[in-house]
């Protein structure tokens, strides 16, 4: 069975008292019943990893380089994110394919990286809101993943989240219907490429303006097995419900 998993996106906010909240999350009952994850600046990931430290929460990194070391000014690698206790990182998130130009490419070469740190990679991947009006969204999703996707991917160290970029900070949601088309579409995606064992044990999220108010619905939809929570993750009291959520999900 896959292990639910709910994963915060602090984005570019927090700062050292935003810490707090992690050790908020953590004293959550339901924050033991499924995996909890906390992805904050890389300025705070080395303290959050010590305040998380002892409980079920894990921190992880918001973007790595695919290189170890080296030249590359500004940027951080995937062993420098574990060395500060990250144990995952989000990599091909659409604000940096759009504010950095990232390709599926670059991504997968990030994910390499990653795995080979010993982090889980959480690739995500998602259409724009003209894709979805001119019904190419699942043709692009599954391009994305075709190219994001190392084939050392497995269910130990990948997990994929689903964003359309237009539900992203908007308030909007995909309906119930339209989740779970691109989450079973990915599933089969996924087995066409690793077989059906290593598809069946792959994660995959939803993120897009998940909140308190409709998490229930987003975590009965087939095939979501957990979500990818931006503004809704930066304080406790709006992530401990979601956490809630998730836990009392079938
Ligand atoms: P919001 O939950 O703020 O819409 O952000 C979703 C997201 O981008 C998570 O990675």
């Amino acid at each position: 069975m896959r292990r639910k998993l709910a994963a915060g996106n602090w984005k570019m906010n927090g700062d050292r008292a935003a810490l707090a909240e992690i050790e908020q999350v953590a004293k959550a009952p339901s924050a033991a019943g499924v995996e909890v994850l906390i992805c904050p600046p890389a300025t705070l990931l080395a303290e959050a990893a010590a305040r998380a430290a002892g409980t079920t929460v894990t921190i992880g990194g918001q973007d790595c380089h695919p290189a170890a070391a080296g030249a590359h000014t500004g940027d951080i690698s995937a062993p420098m994110l574990a060395d500060a206790g990250a144990r995952a990182v989000i990599l091909g998130h659409s604000e940096r394919r759009a504010d950095h130009g990232e390709t599926s490419k670059l991504v997968r070469h990030k994910a390499e990286a990653a795995q080979a740190a010993g982090l889980v990679a959480i690739i995500c991947v998602g259409e724009t809101e003209a894709q979805r009006d001119d019904g190419t969204a699942l043709d692009v999703v599954a391009r994305q993943l075709a190219e994001s996707l190392p084939d050392s991917a497995g269910a130990e160290n990948t997990v994929l989240a689903y964003e359309p970029v237009w539900a992203i900070g908007t308030g909007r949601v995909p309906d119930t219907a339209q989740i779970a088309e691109m989450h079973s579409h990915l599933r089969a995606r996924l087995a066409a490429r690793l077989g059906t064992n290593v598809a069946q044990g792959i994660r995959i999220l939803y993120g897009g303006s998940v909140k308190p108010g409709n998490a229930t619905e987003i975590f009965a939809t087939p095939n979501v097995d957990g979500a990818l929570v931006g503004g809704a993750s930066l304080k406790a009291g709006d992530f401990i419900p979601i956490i809630d959520a998730l836990a009392a999900a079938g």
